[in-house]
């Protein structure tokens, strides 16, 4: 698994596997991996990949002021050992200062999609986000990137980029990997301590509990959304931020009979921000 510290050598790796034929495989992180991050390599692989290449880079653009970057948890030595184990075969691990040089001035900014939801509580979030997956493209030339449809609304924000952009990347979007008890895996469950990772369960136990409605017929929007709602706001530890019920594919806002509906949600629960959702559809 070969270490790639700077753009110019991300490129020169994408350059020579393109010159060989192979099929290149990106999956952006942020580190601190967990099995929901393995399962992008493998699926990235599975899709024919004979080259994947892994990032890690915690992105300062994507963190508003006094959100937790500079808390944001790290460990270089375990991510590149899960990565190799996965099967990656490159891993490209640029600095701040390689991103983001002096004078950077250029953002990429995705209208629509950045939205509401996680956009009207992380202003710039989503502008963050794509200009730093938009700059990883350009330096990985991938044919296939595949990203988590835990970060729903991430994924609707980069399959708009590429789309609008002509990137010609195949974005893949890949199924939420859960803990035993129905959690989320996230980078940030790390700050969830005692009574609060209890409490982080009610996020999967509403959604849950709104699929539950799902398969017993229940196709009223509202009263799914509803579901999920009631059991954040009944944990009095967690802070709903948002439960709403979405389009799964254009994430236009649904109300009324539905036939494919994304329940969506954010808590705070402690120190952590929590997303979650679930697609229910026939
Ligand atoms: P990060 O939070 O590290 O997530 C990296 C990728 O892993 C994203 O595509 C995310 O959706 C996916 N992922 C996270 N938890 C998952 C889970 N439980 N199951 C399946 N996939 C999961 O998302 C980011 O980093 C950044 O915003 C990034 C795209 C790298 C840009 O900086």
């Amino acid at each position: 698994m070969e270490l790639l510290r700077s753009p110019g050598a991300m490129r020169a790796w994408a350059d020579a596997r393109r010159a060989g034929g192979a099929r290149i495989g990106l999956v952006p992180t942020m580190g601190y991996l967990h099995e929901g991050h393995v399962s992008l390599v493998r699926i990235a692989r599975e899709r024919g990949c004979g080259a994947v290449a892994a990032t890690i880079f915690v992105n300062p653009a994507q963190f508003g002021p006094g959100e937790d970057f500079d808390k944001y948890p790290r460990d270089e030595a375990r991510d590149l050992a899960m990565l190799s184990e996965a099967g990656a075969s490159a891993v490209y691990l640029p600095g701040v200062p390689d991103m983001y040089p002096e004078g950077f001035q250029t953002y990429v900014e995705v209208t629509g999609a950045s939205q509401g939801l996680c956009g009207a509580s992380r202003p710039g979030h989503f502008r963050g986000v794509a200009t730093v997956v938009a700059k990883l493209f350009l330096a990985a030339k991938p044919h296939v990137a595949v990203f988590g449809e835990k970060d729903f609304q991430q994924l609707a924000v980069i399959r708009a980029m590429a789309r609008d952009l002509d990137f010609g990347i195949e974005i893949v979007g890949a199924p939420i990997v859960r803990e035993p008890d129905g959690l989320a895996m996230s980078s940030r469950n790390a700050y969830l301590k005692g009574d609060d990772r209890i409490a982080a369960r009610c996020l999967s136990r509403g959604l849950f509990r709104a699929r539950a409605l799902f398969d017993g017929g229940e196709r009223d929007a509202g009263t799914l959304v509803a579901a999920a709602r009631e059991e954040i706001a009944g944990e009095p530890l967690a802070k709903l931020e948002y439960a709403e019920g979405r389009d799964p594919r254009t994430l236009a806002p649904l109300e009324g009979r539905v036939d494919a509906i994304a329940v969506v949600v954010a808590a705070k629960v402690g120190p952590a921000r929590l997303i979650d959702n679930i697609t229910l559809r026939d």
